[in-house]
């Protein structure tokens, strides 16, 4: 028979492998709730390490939820491959929007979409040999690029206020998914609203969000309404006759957007964590950047949507799964070294192989293959044309994510006067080197 979780267990310790965690000695409800919040932001993720100590799956009490958080590999396998798959689905809202996002992990899309993410990679070469001190400008440029044509057709040409609009709507996003209270105790929802008195600010978050993105979209909705639309993801997907799209216009306008975020805020990420390693570690390779220093340690907790047995314990509905991502990545020898040949294991070109940086199962990241791929050729062209130095003291566990500040100190030089030549020739032929040079007000 299967042990039954019901709300804090009274034992902090039960046996291994499977210990159920209450928190610490005399912490409240809202202790782990703080916790939670500060391991977002501590670099060194003491609270989410700790986890381990009480087995491969560790319950908290967050709030009224109760959370589980899966501390290793076999479980985190199991969980989103095996039998129990349906513990990573959610609600009935997201199967919509994620059939339609889905074509972008098909390996047409990736092909159709490939041509789009050398032409914008020659044009940051460029900018790098052109601008080198703004290299972590041309990282956003790029990433946002990219997905900007991907999703609504166009090459990025916006003002700098637009690009700060959506990378502060991006950093809101990130910074305050789930710190509501409501996320936490989600009855407070059901109480009138005069008893909520954090609505107002949520309300007005929201409509910001709203005519942000309206912003964007607004004209590619036109474009596509009068037949005058290039090709992309919202004309022959998201908006097309065939695909039968159930959802509201405000509904494709938030899958179209969001692709957006997603896309552009993960690659810069991941690109200046390759600057990182390759300051630290003169070898560099796309998937040990992301296990080395991960870019989401918490991502928001998949409910179980009905009862679960796994392995003799009895997870009721409701119960939220997350998976450590810190914990499961460091379950390798010598976590802390940046080692790229541990991934030299016959599954070097499937990038979710193993990592769980992209999650998995049903709600795996849907641009992971898109990413991969632009990894990779970024990586491999600066690696190829460039030299990175430190520029000044930096701590190799903080990136300052501000769009407008330097994450880090870098100097940037080109390798050689025949690479720039290369670069120039490159940029030129795919029409995009004046891009390069126009000296916009943000770079
Ligand atoms: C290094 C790059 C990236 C990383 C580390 C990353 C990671 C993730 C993670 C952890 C999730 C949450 C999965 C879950 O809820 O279990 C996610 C979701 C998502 N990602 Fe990515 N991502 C990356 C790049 C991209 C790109 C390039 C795109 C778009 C082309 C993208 C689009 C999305 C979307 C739309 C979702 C939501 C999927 C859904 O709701 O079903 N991501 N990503």
């Amino acid at each position: 028979m299967g042990h039954h979780l019901q709300g804090i267990p009274r034992s902090p310790r039960v046996h291994p492998p499977y210990a159920l965690q209450t928190g610490d000695e005399g912490v409240s409800l809202f202790g782990n709730l703080l916790k939670l919040k500060d391991a977002r932001s501590d670099p060194d993720q003491k609270w989410l390490r700790g986890l381990v100590r009480y087995g491969e799956m560790a319950t908290a009490r967050v709030g009224s939820k109760t959370i589980v958080f899966l501390n290793s590999k076999r479980v985190v396998g199991v969980v989103s491959h095996g039998h129990s798959r349906s513990l990573l689905m959610t609600q009935e809202k997201w199967a919509e929007p994620r059939r339609i996002m889905h074509t972008l992990l098909s390996g047409t899309a990736v092909k159709q979409y490939g041509e789009w993410l050398e032409t914008e990679s020659a044009q940051m070469l460029a900018e790098y040999l052109l601008k080198p001190a703004l290299w972590y400008r041309h990282h956003y440029r790029y990433a946002n690029s990219v997905v900007h044509r991907i999703a609504l057709g166009e090459r990025l040409a916006k003002s700098t206020k637009d690009l700060e609009d959506l990378q502060s709507l991006v950093t809101v996003f990130v910074t305050t998914t789930g710190s509501s209270v409501v996320d936490w105790f989600p009855a407070l929802a059901r109480l009138p609203r005069w008893l909520q008195p954090w609505q107002a600010h949520w309300e007005k978050l929201d409509r910001w969000n709203y005519d942000v993105y309206r912003s964007w979209w607004a004209l590619v909705l036109e474009q596509i309404r009068r037949g005058t639309a290039p090709p992309s993801f919202a004309r022959d997907t998201l908006l097309h006759g065939d695909t039968k799209y159930t959802g509201s216009d405000d509904d494709a306008m938030y899958v179209a957007m969001q692709l957006i975020e997603a896309g552009s805020d993960t690659t810069r990420e991941a690109l200046h964590i390759m600057i990182m390693a390759a300051l630290e570690h003169p070898a560099v390779f796309a998937r040990e950047l992301l296990r080395w220093r991960p870019i989401f340690v918490i991502t928001p907790d998949h409910v179980a949507s009905q009862d679960i047995e796994f392995e003799g314990y009895r997870f009721p509905e409701v119960t939220g799964f997350v998976i450590n991502a810190v914990v499961v990545g460091d379950e390798c020898d010598s976590p802390e070294t940046f080692g790229p040949d541990r991934w030299m294991d016959g599954h070097e070109t499937d990038i979710a192989h193993g990592l769980w940086q992209f999650r998995g199962g049903r709600r795996i990241c849907v641009g992971y293959r898109l990413a991969q791929r632009s990894m990779f050729i970024n990586i491999a062209r600066l690696v190829q044309c460039f030299d990175f130095k430190p520029n000044g003291p930096y701590n190799s566990r903080i990136l300052s994510l501000e769009a407008t500040d330097e994450p880090f100190p870098v100097k940037v030089s080109v390798r050689s006067q025949a690479y720039a030549e290369l670069i120039c020739a490159e940029a030129e032929r795919l029409g995009v080197l004046e891009d390069a040079k126009i000296s916009r007000d943000e770079l």
